[in-house]
């Protein structure tokens, strides 16, 4: 008999597709998902995924090993697509026969959605729309992540209460689908759940867990931080593209508005070209999530946290978590 009866069984196909005990995963989160996170999590029933980021793939192949000799749950491996070795990372992954590989970063390139299923391993995705979504699927892809705007990290222009609306009611009956993005408590992941998610997706709330190798500064600006904090950086030149990004408003933040100022001034003077201004603007955040969260400058660097990082206040075991979120999840299925 299980401790959460009605969450376990809603949950339970996101939870036989994951192999875990719980249909939760924590979302990949570049330097802070590494071994012991994804450890924590897949040893406290959910689901970690290793963030690969830029890593080349040695120090993948080194991190999948060292995550298998802290768990022997599964886990997952997200590999960015805009990788430039991507399909060695995946020959990686091969190797380790990982069982589930997320996709992330803009649409699969051809082949690498075949080279995963090719070794046995189950591939999630993301899709910023319907249309897009129904083509990876029919293209082969196992299940769905939606990722709302409120979430930590790259992010769409679109909430998740929206997203929630537009792809569960034509997708979840068929296919398997996970909600993230600003989901802090049970409660929400009962509501998402009764809508009929497979599963959920948290990076916020487990980005400060004891497990979690983050810097004791960048863990008491999340504890410090509310709601409120967590912005979404500003593009404010037409001509100067900048990609989304939630993190918390700090003097990093506001360096980039006036860097981007300072851009555009010297390409309406003509002392930069075009290509030259838009590098400098990519240039600027390069490293900087590294420095918040090794280094832990929280100050110039990019502390990543989405709108529920005021719910979370203060260090736990990343099982602690899992089971509050569980306990939480019951209470309101219950009440309903
Ligand atoms: C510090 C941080 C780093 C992140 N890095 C990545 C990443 O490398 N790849 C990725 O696909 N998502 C990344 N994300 C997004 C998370 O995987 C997850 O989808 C998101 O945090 C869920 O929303 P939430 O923050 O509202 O819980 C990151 C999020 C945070 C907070």
């Amino acid at each position: 008999m299980t401790a959460f009866p009605k969450t376990s069984a809603l949950m339970r196909r996101g939870a036989e597709f994951l192999g875990s005990d719980y249909a939760i995963l924590c979302g990949a989160m570049s330097w802070v998902s590494e071994r012991n996170l994804v450890a924590a999590i897949s040893n406290g029933g959910g689901f970690g995924v290793i963030a690969c980021g830029a890593m080349t793939p040695d120090l993948l192949d080194a991190e999948i090993a060292g995550t298998k000799a802290l768990t022997d749950k599964p886990f997952g491996v997200n590999l960015i697509t805009m990788h430039p070795m991507l399909f060695d990372l995946i020959e990686v992954c091969k190797r380790h026969q990982v069982g589930h590989v997320v996709l992330a970063g803009g649409i699969p390139p051809k082949g690498s959605v075949e080279a995963i299923k090719e070794f046995g391993g189950k591939v999630l995705v993301f899709a910023p729309t319907l249309a897009l979504a129904k083509k990876l699927l029919r293209s082969g892809a196992d299940a769905l992540v939606i990722e709302g705007s409120e979430a930590g990290g790259h992010i769409g222009p679109v909430a998740t209460s929206v997203l929630a609306q537009e792809f569960l009611p034509e997708l979840a009956a068929d296919h398997i689908v996970f909600v993230a993005g600003g989901i802090g408590t049970g409660e929400m992941i009962a509501a998402y759940r009764e809508m009929g998610a497979s599963g959920v997706q948290l990076g916020t709330r487990f980005a400060c867990a004891t497990e979690s190798i983050a810097h004791p500064d960048f863990k008491k600006a999340f504890f410090r931080a509310n709601a409120r904090d967590a912005v979404a950086s500003v593009q404010i030149d037409p001509r100067l593209p900048v990609i989304p990004v939630r993190a918390l408003k700090n003097k990093g933040t506001e360096e980039f508005t006036a860097k981007q100022r300072e851009v555009a001034q010297k390409l309406d003077d003509g002392k930069l070209d075009m290509g030259a201004a838009q590098l400098e603007i990519e240039h600027f955040w390069a490293g900087a999530l590294r420095r918040a969260v090794i280094d832990g400058d929280v100050e110039s660097g990019s502390v990543m946290a989405g709108q529920s990082v005021g719910m979370v206040k203060a260090e736990e075991p990343a099982a602690q978590i899992i089971q509050t979120l569980m306990q939480e999840c019951e209470t309101a299925l219950s009440r309903a």
